[in-house]
């Protein structure tokens, strides 16, 4: 029996890649950058299978070029706004994401941000590789306290909790909000349930983990920002769009907050004559809150999983559209 085809945008790790080159006819995108449009338009044709990425925009067009074939979307990444979710269940096909395996060490990541962007870690130690530590100076480099300081977390699924865990060992007060009010997860790491307004007041720490939605999309706006403490630091490891990135410019130049940790932007990579770069006060990394060697590895296994389970009609281990499975 012929195997199934199926295409995997970029390299994953070389054990899931062997994994699913066993079992499938496997087409495997090698370059760096992903696909262009019109590549991956025709890389996707009459597969049985799909492995993809957060850069790969899989709508409704992608799914009409792969055809009826199509059985499953293996999303390596546990966000998944670039793929219509809603398309792919009308079409019953499952859609796999890897969630869990990554939660902590995201959370470490919004973390290394946080302290990053209080303790002008990056801005200070650029300045000692420019020659530019002459002395000590009682004025010089001053950040914001972390220790005791309001943590609020906005979005609180599992990066969320995991956060505000850690806000714990800081001995800081944690507020949060959602859409959602979590009042068992409340009671158990003792968080304190605001609205948005309130939390943006009163937080000293604000720490972005929602979904990107249009209900999020520019959540953090010029008024947003106006409300935050000027000595308060921002930090998004969600999505670029939750914010609204010429807002947060503004915001940062005049002093409005005191400082941002982006794992990322809007668009990405955020082009080089982006005003936020020329800012100190705005610490940015490429997109690499869940790039651990052991997240990345589990990542892939998941994936793949997915990927081979889906061409198999079997079930995936993690589903974000469950109901293709009740039709
Ligand atoms: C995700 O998984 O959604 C992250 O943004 C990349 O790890």
């Amino acid at each position: 029996m012929a195997k199934p085809r199926v295409f995997v945008s970029r390299e994953i790790f070389s054990d899931s890649l062997d994994q699913i080159k066993e079992k499938t006819e496997m087409d495997l995108w090698t370059d760096e950058l992903p696909p262009p449009r019109d590549v991956l338009l025709n890389k996707v044709k009459g597969i049985s299978g799909l492995l993809c990425l957060l850069t790969d925009n899989v709508d409704a067009e992608l799914m009409n070029a792969a055809g009826p074939n199509l059985k499953v979307l293996s999303q390596i990444a546990v966000g998944y706004d670039n793929i219509d979710i809603s398309e792919a269940t009308k079409r019953g096909i499952p859609v796999g994401n890897t969630p869990d395996v990554l939660t902590q060490t995201t959370a470490d990541a919004a973390w290394a941000l946080l302290m990053a962007a209080s303790r002008r870690v990056v801005e200070s130690s650029l300045a000692v590789k420019e020659g530019k530590w002459k002395t000590w100076h009682p004025l010089h480099y001053l950040g914001q306290d972390v220790y005791g300081g309001t943590l609020g977390i906005v979005g609180l699924g599992r990066i969320g909790v995991e956060v505000a865990r850690r806000g714990r060992g800081f001995d800081m007060p944690i507020l949060y909000y959602d859409v959602h009010r979590r009042k068992d997860i409340e009671a158990e790491h003792g968080l304190l349930y605001v609205d948005l307004d309130t939390l943006l007041r009163e937080s000293d720490f604000v720490s972005l983990h929602t979904v990107l939605d249009d209900s999020t999309h520019h959540l953090i706006s010029d008024e947003a920002l106006g409300k935050m403490k000027s000595t308060a630091i921002l930090v998004n490891a969600a999505r670029g769009p939750v914010v609204d990135s010429q807002a947060l410019y503004r915001a940062l130049r005049d002093g409005e907050i005191a400082g941002a940790g982006l794992d990322v932007t809007d668009p990405e990579p955020i082009p080089m004559d982006d005003p936020l770069l020329t800012l100190d006060n705005c610490v940015i990394v490429p997109h690499i809150a869940s790039a651990s060697v052991r997240t990345r590895a589990e990542m892939s296994r998941i994936a793949a999983t997915n990927l081979l389970n889906g061409v198999n009609k079997k079930p995936l281990i993690t589903c974000v559209n469950p109901e293709v499975y009740e039709k």
